[in-house]
């Protein structure tokens, strides 16, 4: 076998060698949202919005970044230097194809760095050789040979990929995986480039490939799934239980077509079920969240509220008996807890399957005395109100247990008489908003803010004027047309401290609905604070 050539970069400036003890019970984390994530419709980002997400990885403490693709365009190639001169900690990769081309521009992108790796692949199954390549199992070996010890002598750590290995016969595989180690490969990954395979080949597999494969080398095996039959996350388990060290996985799971195997779910499952697994990974926990809404926020793209671990849902709970469950002891329903990811806190949605005693606990957060014969009172009330609305907001509670009609915020003190949005052509203008609202005793103000867009300035200048310190939480907007008009409806769930206050408003027009249901959202929030004053003042 032939010994790694010399490289003529070293792959760690700092010293630190990168490990490569396939033996070991650390599993690598290689990141590649910021590659395959990011070259999915709907998920391109520009410069600016990778070095968000990478320093969002580099606090996750991800082994790899694989920041892109820089034979691909000149912005890819920027966003991969620009990651490499700045992010310090983890490895930072670029991916190419079996080219000099693409694997020198690779190493020009990447050379800033204080840790650095070239990834090279090329398809290996029979549909790729035949309909793409159109290249030969041997012309294939032999340019797997040439191109990772081109790769290797302009950088340290080279990772070779065998594009489609699921659908590759084994025995070639094994050939091609051989090449690759002796050639100076030091990790070698086994994609499932098109979610095919199941969980018991996916084990089965990496079983074959780390017995057979040369044991000197000290070369790592990974393994890359995608999520075309959902099991990405599964599959990618099973190959570290088949002798797989590094997981390719992406935040949110995004990545080609139904994505790539979910860094958050992959990392929770380890951690979790460490009984299981017996193995670890390096990733801080508890900044998975934050990463997960960096990247929605930069790519403007929800993450489904049923997702695991990140989803809105994830560690929420409205079922009266899972409510109850959890406050007499989370570990009835829940197996992790919201902080290890980083979430603010597990919470409690009333709403109309939620029972006595979660309409209690947060009547009792909200200040009030709580008796059985108080919540017996306004029981019936609470789910006559929790039918007809998505969810029982803290103006709602307040209102119940003071008495009073829960309303939509149409009442109130605040109207909005006069909305002026403005956005510049020029990117170096702010968005604003200028808005004048009415306060019941009269009075008349007009502001002017700025903010991310003109709706959030106008949302700054409506908390502005009434002074209430809101945060959205939530904007839901419906366009729903019939004969006579067409009316925008929405819906704002804000935050005032700590509490939340639901809106609604109908509108023609898109942006005076949502300034309509924040002013609504502020409205309840005004009238909570006045009820609960007056209740602590004895006169409810
Ligand atoms: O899915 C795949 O095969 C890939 C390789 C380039 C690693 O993304
Ligand atoms: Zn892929």
């Amino acid at each position: 076998m032939a010994t790694p050539p010399h490289s003529t970069i070293p792959a760690s400036k700092s010293g630190q060698a990168h490990s490569t003890d396939t033996n070991d019970d650390k599993v690598r984390i290689f990141d590649t949202t910021l590659r395959d994530g990011e070259q999915a419709p709907g998920f391109s980002m520009p410069v600016e919005a990778k070095l968000v997400v990478a320093r969002a990885l580099r606090e996750l403490n991800v082994d790899i970044i694989e920041a892109g693709f820089a034979a691909a365009s000149e912005g890819d190639f920027n966003a991969v230097n620009a990651i490499a001169r700045e992010i310090q900690g983890p490895t930072i990769c670029s991916l190419s194809r079996l080219n000099e081309n693409d694997i020198n521009a690779s190493a020009r992108a990447i050379e800033p760095a204080a840790r650095r790796r070239i990834h090279t692949f090329i398809g290996t199954s029979p549909i790729h050789r035949t309909a793409k390549l159109k290249m030969s199992k041997e012309e294939i070996l032999t340019a797997v040979d040439q191109r990772v010890r081109h790769a290797c002598s302009l950088c340290e750590d080279v990772e070779f990929s065998a594009e489609d290995a699921i659908r590759t016969e084994r025995d070639y595989l094994l050939d091609v995986v051989i090449a690759a180690i002796e050639a100076g490969a030091q990790t070698i990954n086994i994609p499932d480039t098109v979610g095919y395979s199941t969980p018991e080949e996916m084990k089965d597999l990496f079983e074959f490939l780390t017995t057979n494969a040369p044991k000197d080398s000290g070369a790592v095996f990974s393994v890359h799934c995608h999520d075309d039959l959902g099991m990405a996350v599964a599959n990618s388990l099973a190959a570290v239980r088949g002798g797989a060290r590094q997981i390719e996985c992406a935040i949110n799971g995004i990545g080609e077509r139904a994505g790539n195997c979910s860094l958050e779910e992959a990392v929770m499952a380890i951690h979790t079920r460490g009984d299981h697994f017996k193995l670890s990974t390096n990733i801080d926990t508890t900044k998975l969240y934050p990463a997960s809404i960096a990247l929605s926020r930069v790519t403007h793209s929800q993450i489904p509220r049923n997702k695991a671990i990140v989803g809105k849902n994830a560690f929420a709970h409205e079922a009266g008996i899972h409510q109850h469950g959890i406050l007499a002891d989370r570990r009835t329903y829940e197996i992790m807890d919201a902080e290890t990811v980083g979430m603010p806190s597990n919470s409690i949605v009333l709403g109309k399957h939620s029972g006595k005693h979660a309409l209690a606990a947060r009547a009792q957060a909200l200040g009030f005395n709580v008796s059985r014969e108080k919540i017996e009172d306004v029981f019936t009330a609470f789910k006559r109100l929790a039918d007809t609305c998505r969810e029982v907001t803290d103006a709602d509670v307040v209102a119940l247990m003071t008495g009073r009609a829960a309303d939509d915020g149409r009442t109130g003190p605040w109207r909005t008489r006069q909305i002026d949005l403005r956005t510049d052509m020029d990117e170096d203008i702010r968005p604003s908003a200028r808005v004048t609202m009415k306060h019941d005793n009269g009075e008349r103000q007009s502001v002017q803010c700025e903010g991310g867009g003109p709706i959030d300035a106008a949302f700054a200048a409506v908390c502005a004027i009434s002074g209430v310190d809101a945060r959205i939480i939530e904007l839901d907007l419906h366009h729903a047309a019939n004969s006579e008009d067409t009316l925008v409806h929405a819906q704002a769930i804000v935050e005032v401290d700590g509490k939340r206050f639901n809106g609604r408003a109908r509108e023609v027009d898109v942006a005076d609905a949502a300034v309509a249901a924040f002013v609504a959202a502020i409205n309840q929030a005004a009238k909570s604070a006045e009820a609960l004053a007056a209740h602590d003042r004895g006169a409810v």
